[in-house]
């Protein structure tokens, strides 16, 4: 009788572990968008996609039968990916165009070369990203997080606005971070010339990320495009292995930690994807977390700071001259 009393207590006790243990994966890994819609015949561009959640959104709208430009800097991995992509989708319309964000001009060449082949653009998913990197500076000479992840996607996006408002329903996905909490922007610095911290210089770079959003539903208020920002989780990415780990216990260890405790690509894509697509949304200029609208801190809604930061990304990219 005592022996079958302990063993059931174990067996119980086992069972509410793995169900807990389950259900945290569950929650990590967050909702997935659940409608099936197809968006066939519509122009998608993905920057940042030959790996990881970008690789992962332009999969989803391939199946769905966008037809999709992966926006890449290196030509050769993303022709690897667009090979993927197309296998898996069984959609042919995906092309690759080189992109490369650390270059003003390289954006005005994507730009020209994209609107050359379309005039209409559908969804713009503004994805590609640097993370907390040493301190380096893009060919035009801004300091790398805020060169690449807002000045580039700046230009870009009102490169092709034109086509984006030839859309019946355009849409623009601005893939920013949480880590946005951290930052500020910095009026007197915003190139970290006086002083660099990278991780600062990451999250006034996603702070960036959402002003420019906000700005934008004001300047779009008239036409039918709607823009989003979002956060789109800790995700398992390749990145992670370069960080951590030299012996095999520590890889090992690394492998498994960050399986369970990061999102996959597959839920990390999935804020940015319901963004793009989702029928039901036609609100702009909010953010969103596991495909939930979310309050942001007030810093992230300073209307005043937002056009300053239009008024000086126009002046620092030369967009006024267009
Ligand atoms: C931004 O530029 C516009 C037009 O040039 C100007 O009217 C406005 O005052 C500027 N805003 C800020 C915050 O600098």
């Amino acid at each position: 009788m005592i022996a079958e009393s302990c063993c059931a207590s174990y067996l119980y006790s086992s069972a509410a572990l793995i169900i807990s243990a389950y259900l945290l994966r569950l929650f990590i890994q967050g909702p997935f968008y659940k409608k099936t819609n197809r968006i066939d015949g519509k122009v998608v561009i993905v920057t940042g996609c030959n790996t990881g959640i970008g690789k992962q959104t332009a999969l989803e709208l391939a199946k769905r039968g966008g037809i999709v430009y992966m926006a890449c800097r290196d030509s050769a991995k993303c022709e690897e990916a667009r090979q993927e992509v197309i296998e898996k989708s069984k959609n042919e319309q995906v092309y690759n165009k080189v992109l490369d964000l650390n270059s003003l001009q390289s954006v005005r060449d994507f730009a020209e070369s994209f609107l050359k082949e379309q005039s209409t653009l559908d969804i713009l998913i503004n994805n590609a990203g640097i993370m907390a990197a040493p301190k380096t500076y893009t060919t035009d000479g801004f300091e790398s997080h805020i060169g690449v992840n807002h000045f580039g996607h700046f230009l870009l996006t009102n490169l092709l606005l034109d086509a984006l408002k030839k859309s019946e329903s355009g849409r623009i996905v601005v893939v920013s971070s949480l880590a946005y909490i951290a930052g500020g922007i910095s009026k007197s610095d915003i190139n970290s010339d006086k002083s660099y911290n990278k991780v600062l210089a990451y999250a006034q770079s996603k702070l960036a990320n959402i002003l420019f959003a906000k700005q934008l539903t004001v300047q779009l208020k008239d036409t039918n495009i709607v823009v989003n920002s979002c956060h789109p989780g800790v995700v398992k990415t390749e990145l992670i292995r370069h960080i951590v780990g030299i012996g095999i216990i520590q890889k090992a260890f690394t492998e498994l930690f960050t399986s369970y405790f990061f999102k996959s690509v597959e839920a990390g894509a999935q804020t940015s994807l319901k963004l793009a697509i989702d029928p039901e949304l036609s609100t702009s200029g909010n953010f969103y977390l596991d495909t939930f609208r979310v309050p942001l801190l007030p810093k992230a809604n300073d209307m005043g700071m937002a056009e300053w930061l239009w008024n000086k990304s126009e002046q620092m990219t030369g967009l006024k001259e267009d």
